[in-house]
């Protein structure tokens, strides 16, 4: 068979929200029930090979899938759902074998979420290959890649391009969209950007309740209108503020958010809580470091214990020495992971 051993490799960095996407629409289509805001997490990454190895006429997607060099079945029934949303489109799942190989660079089993980065990379490789076995050519490459990622993993179509990257319907935000993510703003070098995200690891366990499961839990939430409500209006006043470089706004908009998603947690039926003890001491360790040292430095979080800490690179040395002074006794093994922001997957060879 001609096409066989074809291949495509892409890295693909991790993302982390500025504004949170926390609730869907409609489940199986992947629509987000309020717009989010996010940036890459550039040294935060995966890289992903897939290799079309023989013909399927099974009439169901056809993969194996290696994580590390070692085959892992808790991601199978992930990446099968991914296949049947894509199915009718992507003659290259339709009719091959997918053999997929990926690897992060930040290890396992850290509470650091792998999906967006995993799912972006798998998607931009489906859609090469799709290009490489029809001769089709996607008009917009990336615009499409976003929208295989997000049926995926909902937050996967924002690590698919670079700078402040926005995804969901939102009436300021021109060419906005459900379906996919655009970038929407290169801040200017100022005071505030380049940022930096330093993820400093409170606990590596497993989460407790997926995100997934998370999101659907906001269906029957009584406040989850009002939450979807704020967090259009925190996106208005986010793109404002980075504009502006109004660093004192940008601030309360992202920490305000990162709470936000934890108490739509704690206000859903069944009540849980992702964050720990060592998270909130965290959380007040940078509060009073702000307001002893006036820096720009702020927190957020994802859906788990771990919190991201946020700043211009100007002062990293500073905010570096804080933490291995004042936080590393809060980090599990004194571990945390440092990256850039804003950097766009790249094509491997
Ligand atoms: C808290 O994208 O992981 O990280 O679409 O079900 O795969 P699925 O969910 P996922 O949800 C991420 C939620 C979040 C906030 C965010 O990234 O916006």
């Amino acid at each position: 068979m001609e096409n066989q051993n074809l291949s495509s490799y892409y890295r693909c960095p991790s993302n982390i929200a500025l504004v949170k996407y926390w609730g869907k629409k409609n489940g199986a289509a992947q629509i987000p029930a309020n717009p989010s805001i996010s940036i890459n997490l550039s040294d935060l990454y995966a890289e992903t090979k897939v290799t079309i190895q023989h013909g399927n006429v099974s009439g169901l997607p056809a993969f194996s899938f290696l994580l590390d060099g070692q085959s892992k079945n808790s991601f199978h029934s992930k990446i099968e759902t991914f296949f049947k949303r894509i199915w009718q489109e992507f003659e290259v799942v339709r009719n091959f074998h997918l053999h997929i190989e990926s690897r992060n660079n930040f290890p396992h089993g850290t509470g650091i979420a792998s999906s967006a980065a995993g799912f972006g990379a798998l998607a931009l490789c489906i859609c090469d290959l799709e290009q490489q076995v029809t001769g089709k050519v996607f008009p917009n490459f990336e615009q499409e890649a976003s929208k295989i990622a997000r049926l995926g993993s909902g937050s996967a179509c924002r690590s698919i391009l670079p700078n402040l990257v926005e995804w969901g319907e939102h009436s300021e935000v021109s060419n906005s969209s459900n379906l996919h993510a655009i970038e929407i703003l290169k801040p200017e070098k100022g005071n505030g950007f380049p940022l930096m995200d330093i993820v400093l690891i409170v606990d590596a366990g497993e989460k407790k309740v997926s995100s997934s499961e998370g999101h659907s839990l906001l269906d029957a939430n009584p406040y989850s209108e009002v939450r979807y409500e704020v967090a259009v209006k925190n996106i208005t006043n986010l793109i404002h503020a980075i504009r502006r470089d109004n660093m004192r706004s940008i601030i309360s908009i992202v920490e305000s958010e990162a709470l936000q998603l934890h108490a739509m947690m704690m206000v859903s039926s069944p009540y849980y809580m992702l964050f720990r003890p060592n998270t909130v001491a965290i959380i007040e360790k940078v509060w009073e470091f702000r307001e002893k040292s006036s820096l720009p430095v702020m927190f957020t979080l994802d859906a788990g214990a771990n919190v991201h800490l946020l700043f211009p690179e100007l002062y990293r040395t500073q905010i570096v020495n804080f933490i291995e002074t004042e936080l590393l006794p809060f980090c599990q093994n004194g571990l945390y992971f440092c990256s850039a922001t804003g950097a766009a997957p790249v094509k491997l060879n």
